[in-house]
């Protein structure tokens, strides 16, 4: 297992505006170990996405930059999913489509077309999107395609998982439901996640650590706290649990207390 498997190096990045250059963030460090789940949390506008972009390859870092497994991330790429703020699904394509456009990127030569398809209806299974697979977006609810933009990033086995507030738009149940079989997916594979979420409590179940974001512009990590509860974890018994009070404690101060929403002055 390697200790510094995915790292982000003093990474700032300014957008070109009318009124001149925007500073979202500023020498952003953060390294993570092969398989560990970070949850950065931080008010609506202080430039999680767009970390979640850099580490993507679709945006490029000012100064500074992304390292994976010792090579430097300079595009996007398949050993990168991202499951994004909008599901972004293409839409004359059904979910199983959709699926098996980013599946075939990815083992082409490794999987024939039975296999193929078996794995693209397993991934659907997993988010409970069996019975509508073959609907296009428009024929299914937000929180289906979101359902379908999870399977098809896990789909593709990636090294990194870059997920942005992917049960935001889900109810309750469904979203206990997922964050449950992202918690054992993660388990078995042993992927190396980082998950924006404005969720204490999902950030808390999930997460290794938490990343902490300072408000923009020029944001960066406030702080960062360690989860340290152990694995699996079972939501009805941690919400009973003293340590687990006391992380989500330790966010919602730093949040409502430290950072401020910027809304609020
Ligand atoms: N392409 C861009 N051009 C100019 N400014 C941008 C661009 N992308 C993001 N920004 C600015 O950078 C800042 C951070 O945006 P970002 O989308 O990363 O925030 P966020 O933390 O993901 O917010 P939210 O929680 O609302 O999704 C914002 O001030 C935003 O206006
Ligand atoms: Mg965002």
């Amino acid at each position: 297992m390697l200790n510094r498997y995915l790292e982000l190096s003093k990474v700032s990045i300014e957008f070109p505006t009318d009124q001149g250059p925007f500073k979202a963030l500023d020498e952003i460090d953060l390294i993570l170990k092969q398989g560990e789940f970070v949850s950065l949390i931080g008010h609506s506008g202080c430039g999680k996405s767009t970390v979640l972009n850099i580490v993507a390859g679709l945006y490029q870092a000012t100064t500074g930059g992304i390292i994976l497994e010792n090579k430097e991330v300079t595009d996007p790429g398949p050993d990168r999913a991202v499951v994004f703020q909008n599901h972004s699904l293409l839409p004359w394509l059904t979910a199983y489509e959709n699926v098996e456009l980013a599946v075939k990127q990815v083992f082409k030569k490794d999987k024939n077309a039975a296999e193929m398809k078996e794995w693209i209806e397993h991934n659907l299974t997993l988010v409970h999107m069996d019975h509508a697979m073959h609907k296009r977006p428009s024929e299914i609810s937000g929180g289906m395609k979101q359902r379908v933009g999870i399977a098809r990033a896990l789909a593709m086995q990636p090294k990194v998982l870059l997920m942005d507030e992917p049960f935001g738009a889900l109810d309750a149940l469904t979203r206990a439901h997922l964050q449950d079989s992202l918690m054992e997916i993660q388990a078995d594979l042993n992927s190396t996640v980082i998950m924006i979420t404005h969720d204490v409590d999902e950030a808390v179940l999930l997460s290794d650590r938490i990343v902490m974001m300072t408000n923009g512009p020029a944001a960066r990590i406030g702080e960062i706290l360690e989860i340290d509860l152990p694995r699996p974890r079972n939501r009805v018994e941690i919400s009973d649990n003293v340590e687990y009070n006391h992380y989500r404690h330790e966010v919602l101060a730093f949040l409502y207390e430290k950072q401020r929403n910027p809304a609020d002055h």
